[in-house]
């Protein structure tokens, strides 16, 4: 490893909707994750267990994507992460008090800082305030926040930045660099985190998983999603790569969010190597799924903040 700082697991991720109503009914009567309230900006939280959130949704003219955050194995590992970044001339930011307390935060340091090939923010915490009450909407047996993934312009600099300086390590490549599909180590699941194409264009938004149980939750998830008008952007199938049975669906802003069951895991130690995997349309999908000609390219990448 090139850091000395250790990931417990993906802790959340936060959109930008053009209409928070909307996106919100989509989230409870079709993705079905729970409403967990609002912040004081009147910004939405949605959970898929007990920790405060999983998802932040805030309004905004354009659909996009704001950040991801990690929770850290340790308090000790947020500290050490952030010394890293300030050693590398990243300039990490801590959050104040008030920030971290609306996010469920608030117990320990959390900062944030700015990857530099794309501008893509990341969060690291070490620890969520847990909420006991049974979650409103059930159905789903999920797992957990899975992923974020992103469009950037240079795909083969923004995998390598972020194995060099910030602990991810790859676990496929698309083509030549078409595409990575990398984890925050030591993270067992196949990917935590992916860096795909713009294709010349500015940075963007693909998509953003949640890991499920069953594949039942998969097959159900396709129907509802089907039978209510909703357009699939990819799925059912299966993934070459990660091994996982996949659906993904589109919001109102036509974002993409997917459902993942029985991804590869790896050890901590002797784990393989990355392979690189044919980006042949005929290789997509191990059962023949075709993405969605809208797949993966709505929503930008919020780049710089208001306090930047
Ligand atoms: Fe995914």
């Amino acid at each position: 490893m090139t850091v000395d700082f250790r990931y417990g697991k993906p802790g959340y991720t936060v959109l930008n909707v053009t209409d928070l109503d909307r996106t919100s009914e989509f989230l409870t009567n079709i993705f079905w994750i729970s409403p967990a309230g609002e912040g004081p900006g009147g910004e939405r939280f949605f959970r898929s267990g007990p920790q405060h959130h999983d998802v932040v949704l805030h309004q905004n003219d354009q659909p996009g994507f704001v950040r991801h955050a990690w929770e850290m194995e340790s308090e000790e590992d947020v500290q050490k992460a952030y010394r890293h970044y300030e050693s590398i001339g990243l300039k990490p930011k801590w959050l104040s008090k008030e920030e971290s307390q609306v996010l469920g935060l608030g117990l320990n340091p959390v900062f944030r800082v700015r990857e530099p090939t794309a501008g893509i923010y990341f969060e690291y915490y070490s620890d969520m305030l847990k909420i006991s009450s049974p979650l409103p909407i059930r159905g789903t047996e999920f797992e957990g926040f899975l992923h974020s993934a992103v469009n950037v312009p240079d795909v083969k600099a923004s995998t390598e930045f972020a194995v060099e300086n910030m602990g991810f390590v790859v676990s496929d490549i698309l083509g030549d660099y078409i595409g990575t599909l990398v984890r925050a180590y030591p993270i067992p699941h196949h990917h935590t985190f992916a860096f795909l194409p713009t294709f010349g264009g500015p940075p963007g938004f693909n998509h953003v998983a949640w890991k499920v149980k069953t594949i039942d939750d998969i097959g159900r998830f396709y129907n509802r999603a089907k039978n209510s008008g909703i357009t699939v952007g990819f799925g059912i199938g299966r993934h070459p790569t990660s091994g996982s049975v996949h659906t993904y669906i589109h919001d109102p802003d036509g974002m993409s969010w997917e459902y993942s069951q029985g991804m590869e895991q790896f050890p901590e130690q002797n784990y393989r190597r990355a392979r690189y995997m044919s980006p042949a349309p005929e290789d997509y999908d191990l059962w023949g799924a075709r993405p969605h000609e809208a797949f993966g390219k709505s929503g930008n990448i919020v780049t710089a903040g208001p306090d930047e």
